[in-house]
């Protein structure tokens, strides 16, 4: 396996987040052959289709749009906000996609995990992310899901993941992720 670069977006930016944690995690869990990176997407500005004509992008979707090219996978962690997918991580998501044609998400192998507090582990919010990742020709992951509940408990009080079962879960999901992303990137576009 040669070495992938991936794209990891946190649906939160909340200093604690269990979501960050767990993508910190996954980072440190996962194998050689993929090498995750967080990108900040909190300083986006909202997107607005004015803004598509020629020359008129806003810098820092720009910034965006080619940082975000030059990866060749793509993670998401998120938590639920009302049954769905946090504003902030849409927002991402609608920038990346536009100007018609140009979306930089086409084609990116991707996975979602959800992560709450709650008993139902983001399910809607995860769900609903896949919707959108259909429209954007990004192949999700199906196996293994990863609704992550009752977050609180998970980890210790230095952000690391607090048990083996936990443990043993996330490096498997990042394990199969790298596998899903050697699949795809080597039928797939760049
Ligand atoms: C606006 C808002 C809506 C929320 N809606 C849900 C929800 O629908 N389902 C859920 O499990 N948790 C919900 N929560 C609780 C979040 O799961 C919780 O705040 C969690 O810690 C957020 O993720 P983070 O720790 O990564 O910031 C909501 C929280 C906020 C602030």
């Amino acid at each position: 396996m040669s070495g992938y670069k991936i794209a990891v977006f946190v649906g939160s930016l909340r200093k604690e987040s269990f979501n960050r944690k767990m993508a910190k995690a996954l980072t440190a869990l996962a194998p050689e052959s993929l090498k995750l990176e967080i990108i900040e997407i909190g300083g986006l500005p909202l997107y607005n289709q004015d803004y598509d004509d020629e020359g008129k992008a806003l810098p820092p979707w720009t910034a965006f749009r080619e940082q975000v090219r030059s990866f060749d996978g793509l993670l998401f962690v998120t938590p639920e906000y009302n049954r769905s997918v946090p504003a902030v991580l849409k927002n991402a998501l609608d920038v990346g996609s536009r100007p018609y044609g140009k979306s930089v998400w086409d084609g990116k192998p991707g996975a979602v995990m959800s992560v709450s507090p709650g008993a139902i582990g983001g399910f809607g919010a995860n769900h609903h992310l896949r919707q959108s990742l259909v429209f954007l020709n990004v192949p999700a992951m199906q196996q293994p899901e990863a609704y992550i509940g009752n977050a609180a408990s998970l980890f210790d009080e230095s952000g690391n993941l607090a048990n083996d079962s936990i443990r043993e879960f996330a490096a498997n999901y990042v394990h199969a992720f790298a596998a899903w992303v050697e699949t795809n990137r080597s039928g797939g576009k760049q």
